[in-house]
Protein backbone atom coordinates (compact mmCIF):
# COMPACT_ATOMS: atom_id res chain seq x y z
CA UNK A 1 0.00 0.00 0.00
CA UNK A 2 1.57 3.43 -1.02
CA UNK A 3 1.00 5.84 1.67
CA UNK A 4 0.73 9.45 0.13
CA UNK A 5 0.59 13.07 1.76
CA UNK A 6 -2.03 15.19 0.01
CA UNK A 7 -1.11 18.96 1.07
CA UNK A 8 -4.23 21.15 1.23
CA UNK A 9 -3.44 24.79 -0.46
CA UNK A 10 -6.03 25.45 1.63
CA UNK A 11 -3.60 26.50 4.06
CA UNK A 12 -1.41 27.78 1.66
CA UNK A 13 -0.49 31.68 1.23
CA UNK A 14 -2.62 32.75 -1.75
CA UNK A 15 -0.54 35.32 -2.78
CA UNK A 16 2.24 33.28 -3.74
CA UNK A 17 0.12 29.73 -4.76
CA UNK A 18 2.50 28.47 -7.30
CA UNK A 19 5.56 28.84 -5.35
CA UNK A 20 3.91 27.44 -2.67
CA UNK A 21 2.54 24.17 -4.62
CA UNK A 22 5.88 23.60 -6.44
CA UNK A 23 7.77 24.00 -2.68
CA UNK A 24 5.65 20.78 -1.62
CA UNK A 25 5.88 18.73 -4.38
CA UNK A 26 9.51 19.05 -4.63
CA UNK A 27 9.61 18.43 -1.08
CA UNK A 28 7.93 14.84 -1.95
CA UNK A 29 3.68 15.61 -1.46
CA UNK A 30 2.53 13.18 -4.22
CA UNK A 31 -0.66 14.91 -4.54
CA UNK A 32 -1.79 18.11 -4.34
CA UNK A 33 -5.57 18.22 -2.21
CA UNK A 34 -7.71 21.16 -3.84
CA UNK A 35 -10.36 21.87 -2.05
CA UNK A 36 -13.49 23.77 -4.25
CA UNK A 37 -16.30 25.48 -2.26
CA UNK A 38 -20.01 26.49 -3.74
CA UNK A 39 -21.25 28.61 -0.49
CA UNK A 40 -23.91 26.27 -0.74
CA UNK A 41 -22.55 22.78 0.17
CA UNK A 42 -20.09 24.41 2.86
CA UNK A 43 -20.95 28.29 4.03
CA UNK A 44 -17.56 29.38 2.49
CA UNK A 45 -16.26 30.07 -0.91
CA UNK A 46 -12.87 29.40 -2.13
CA UNK A 47 -12.16 28.75 -5.71
CA UNK A 48 -12.95 26.96 -8.85
CA UNK A 49 -11.68 25.84 -12.39
CA UNK A 50 -9.08 28.86 -13.13
CA UNK A 51 -7.07 28.36 -10.26
CA UNK A 52 -6.37 24.90 -11.00
CA UNK A 53 -5.92 25.23 -14.36
CA UNK A 54 -3.18 27.80 -13.71
CA UNK A 55 -1.77 26.04 -11.12
CA UNK A 56 -1.58 22.79 -13.42
CA UNK A 57 1.68 23.85 -15.17
CA UNK A 58 3.55 23.91 -11.99
CA UNK A 59 3.78 20.57 -11.36
CA UNK A 60 2.56 17.26 -12.76
CA UNK A 61 2.01 15.56 -9.47
CA UNK A 62 -2.05 14.19 -8.86
CA UNK A 63 -4.39 16.99 -8.82
CA UNK A 64 -7.02 15.39 -5.96
CA UNK A 65 -10.13 17.77 -6.16
CA UNK A 66 -12.35 18.10 -3.45
CA UNK A 67 -15.62 19.12 -4.60
CA UNK A 68 -17.60 20.60 -1.71
CA UNK A 69 -20.33 21.19 -4.21
CA UNK A 70 -23.67 20.79 -4.52
CA UNK A 71 -24.26 18.36 -7.25
CA UNK A 72 -21.13 18.67 -8.60
CA UNK A 73 -21.90 16.42 -11.70
CA UNK A 74 -22.08 19.40 -13.17
CA UNK A 75 -18.65 20.70 -13.29
CA UNK A 76 -16.94 17.18 -13.91
CA UNK A 77 -15.69 18.03 -17.64
CA UNK A 78 -14.62 21.18 -16.82
CA UNK A 79 -12.74 19.86 -13.80
CA UNK A 80 -10.87 17.31 -16.26
CA UNK A 81 -10.48 20.13 -18.28
CA UNK A 82 -8.89 22.19 -15.69
CA UNK A 83 -6.34 19.51 -14.74
CA UNK A 84 -8.27 17.36 -12.50
CA UNK A 85 -6.86 13.49 -11.79
CA UNK A 86 -8.88 12.41 -9.09
CA UNK A 87 -12.14 14.10 -8.29
CA UNK A 88 -13.88 13.52 -5.13
CA UNK A 89 -17.22 14.31 -4.19
CA UNK A 90 -19.52 13.86 -1.46
CA UNK A 91 -22.29 11.35 -1.09
CA UNK A 92 -24.68 14.26 0.41
CA UNK A 93 -24.15 16.40 -1.73
CA UNK A 94 -25.50 14.08 -5.23
CA UNK A 95 -29.24 13.38 -5.56
CA UNK A 96 -27.68 10.35 -7.98
CA UNK A 97 -24.20 8.97 -6.84
CA UNK A 98 -23.55 6.30 -8.75
CA UNK A 99 -24.19 8.00 -11.93
CA UNK A 100 -22.43 10.96 -10.82
CA UNK A 101 -19.09 8.73 -10.13
CA UNK A 102 -19.42 6.65 -13.23
CA UNK A 103 -19.34 10.66 -15.17
CA UNK A 104 -16.07 11.22 -13.72
CA UNK A 105 -14.18 7.69 -14.60
CA UNK A 106 -16.01 7.93 -17.86
CA UNK A 107 -14.14 11.54 -17.75
CA UNK A 108 -10.87 9.55 -17.49
CA UNK A 109 -10.29 10.79 -14.00
CA UNK A 110 -10.31 8.46 -10.68
CA UNK A 111 -13.30 8.84 -8.80
CA UNK A 112 -13.51 9.31 -4.63
CA UNK A 113 -16.18 9.68 -2.36
CA UNK A 114 -16.08 11.70 0.93
CA UNK A 115 -18.13 11.30 3.67
CA UNK A 116 -19.08 14.36 6.48
CA UNK A 117 -18.47 13.43 9.60
CA UNK A 118 -21.78 12.44 10.38
CA UNK A 119 -22.46 10.65 7.79
CA UNK A 120 -22.46 6.70 8.68
CA UNK A 121 -20.40 4.60 6.50
CA UNK A 122 -23.14 1.95 5.46
CA UNK A 123 -24.17 4.81 2.22
CA UNK A 124 -20.88 3.20 0.75
CA UNK A 125 -22.31 -0.57 0.96
CA UNK A 126 -23.03 -1.03 -2.65
CA UNK A 127 -20.92 1.92 -4.23
CA UNK A 128 -17.69 1.20 -2.70
CA UNK A 129 -16.60 -1.40 -5.69
CA UNK A 130 -17.33 1.37 -8.32
CA UNK A 131 -14.71 4.02 -6.58
CA UNK A 132 -11.06 3.98 -5.85
CA UNK A 133 -11.27 5.96 -3.05
CA UNK A 134 -12.97 6.72 0.12
CA UNK A 135 -12.54 10.59 2.03
CA UNK A 136 -13.60 10.00 5.66
CA UNK A 137 -13.61 13.68 6.71
CA UNK A 138 -12.70 14.44 10.35
CA UNK A 139 -13.51 17.92 10.69
CA UNK A 140 -17.00 19.61 8.67
CA UNK A 141 -16.19 20.88 5.87
CA UNK A 142 -15.69 24.32 5.22
CA UNK A 143 -12.58 25.90 6.51
CA UNK A 144 -9.17 24.79 7.48
CA UNK A 145 -7.59 24.55 10.77
CA UNK A 146 -10.01 23.03 12.85
CA UNK A 147 -10.16 20.58 15.36
CA UNK A 148 -9.78 16.51 14.60
CA UNK A 149 -13.61 15.21 15.27
CA UNK A 150 -11.60 11.55 17.25
CA UNK A 151 -14.75 9.19 16.18
CA UNK A 152 -13.46 9.45 12.57
CA UNK A 153 -11.02 7.21 13.54
CA UNK A 154 -13.58 4.36 14.05
CA UNK A 155 -15.32 5.50 10.80
CA UNK A 156 -11.79 4.56 8.81
CA UNK A 157 -11.88 1.47 10.70
CA UNK A 158 -15.01 0.27 9.21
CA UNK A 159 -14.22 1.59 5.59
CA UNK A 160 -11.00 -0.69 5.64
CA UNK A 161 -12.38 -3.27 7.13
CA UNK A 162 -15.54 -3.41 4.59
CA UNK A 163 -12.96 -2.92 1.84
CA UNK A 164 -11.11 -6.00 2.87
CA UNK A 165 -14.29 -7.83 3.36
CA UNK A 166 -15.31 -7.19 -0.04
CA UNK A 167 -11.52 -7.53 -1.27
CA UNK A 168 -11.41 -4.04 -2.51
CA UNK A 169 -7.61 -2.29 -2.92
CA UNK A 170 -9.03 1.27 -2.47
CA UNK A 171 -7.23 4.36 -1.36
CA UNK A 172 -9.23 5.81 2.13
CA UNK A 173 -7.87 9.23 2.65
CA UNK A 174 -8.59 11.38 5.56
CA UNK A 175 -9.28 15.22 5.89
CA UNK A 176 -9.49 17.94 8.75
CA UNK A 177 -7.12 18.07 11.46
CA UNK A 178 -4.40 16.29 10.45
CA UNK A 179 -0.99 17.07 12.03
CA UNK A 180 2.25 14.68 12.19
CA UNK A 181 0.84 14.09 16.17
CA UNK A 182 -2.23 12.06 15.07
CA UNK A 183 -0.85 10.65 11.43
CA UNK A 184 0.96 7.29 12.86
CA UNK A 185 -2.64 6.19 14.17
CA UNK A 186 -4.32 7.29 11.38
CA UNK A 187 -2.39 4.73 9.43
CA UNK A 188 -2.38 2.32 11.74
CA UNK A 189 -6.31 2.29 11.66
CA UNK A 190 -6.44 2.06 7.76
CA UNK A 191 -6.04 5.56 5.98
CA UNK A 192 -3.08 5.37 3.47
CA UNK A 193 -3.77 9.28 1.98
CA UNK A 194 -3.35 11.90 4.63
CA UNK A 195 -4.81 15.81 4.01
CA UNK A 196 -3.13 17.97 5.34
CA UNK A 197 -3.52 22.08 5.08
CA UNK A 198 -2.69 23.80 8.10
CA UNK A 199 -0.24 21.24 9.48
CA UNK A 200 2.11 21.84 6.03
CA UNK A 201 2.02 25.33 5.37
CA UNK A 202 2.13 27.19 8.62
CA UNK A 203 5.97 27.32 8.91
CA UNK A 204 8.24 25.71 6.71
CA UNK A 205 6.38 24.26 4.26
CA UNK A 206 8.81 21.97 3.13
CA UNK A 207 10.45 20.71 6.18
CA UNK A 208 6.16 19.83 7.53
CA UNK A 209 5.91 17.84 4.24
CA UNK A 210 9.47 16.07 5.59
CA UNK A 211 7.99 14.89 8.88
CA UNK A 212 5.06 13.30 7.26
CA UNK A 213 6.98 11.43 5.19
CA UNK A 214 9.47 10.27 8.07
CA UNK A 215 6.20 9.01 9.67
CA UNK A 216 5.19 7.21 6.55
CA UNK A 217 8.45 5.40 6.16
CA UNK A 218 8.56 4.57 9.59
CA UNK A 219 5.34 3.22 9.25
CA UNK A 220 5.91 1.16 6.80
CA UNK A 221 9.42 -0.19 7.89
CA UNK A 222 7.53 -1.82 11.02
CA UNK A 223 4.25 -3.06 9.27
C1 LIG B 1 -11.88 21.38 4.99
C2 LIG B 1 -11.04 21.00 3.79
C3 LIG B 1 -9.68 20.55 4.17
C4 LIG B 1 -8.87 21.60 4.89
C5 LIG B 1 -7.95 20.89 5.81
O1 LIG B 1 -13.15 21.68 4.57
O2 LIG B 1 -11.64 19.94 3.06
O3 LIG B 1 -8.98 19.96 3.09
O4 LIG B 1 -8.14 22.43 4.04
O5 LIG B 1 -7.28 21.84 6.58
P1 LIG B 1 -6.56 21.47 7.95
O6 LIG B 1 -5.51 20.42 7.62
O7 LIG B 1 -5.99 22.75 8.38
O8 LIG B 1 -7.61 20.91 8.88
ZN1 LIG C 1 -10.42 18.82 1.59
Amino acid sequence: MAYILAPSILGADFGRLGEEVEAVAEAGAEYIHLDVMDGAFVPSISFGMPVIQSLRSRTDKVFDVHMMVEEPGRYVGDMKKAGADLICIHAEACCHLDRTLHQIKEAGCMAGVALNPATPVNVLEYILPEVDMVLIMSVNPGFGGQKFIPYAVEKIKKVRQMAMEKGLNIDIQVDGGVTPDNADELLRVGANILVAGSAVFRGDARANVKKFLDIFKNFSQNA
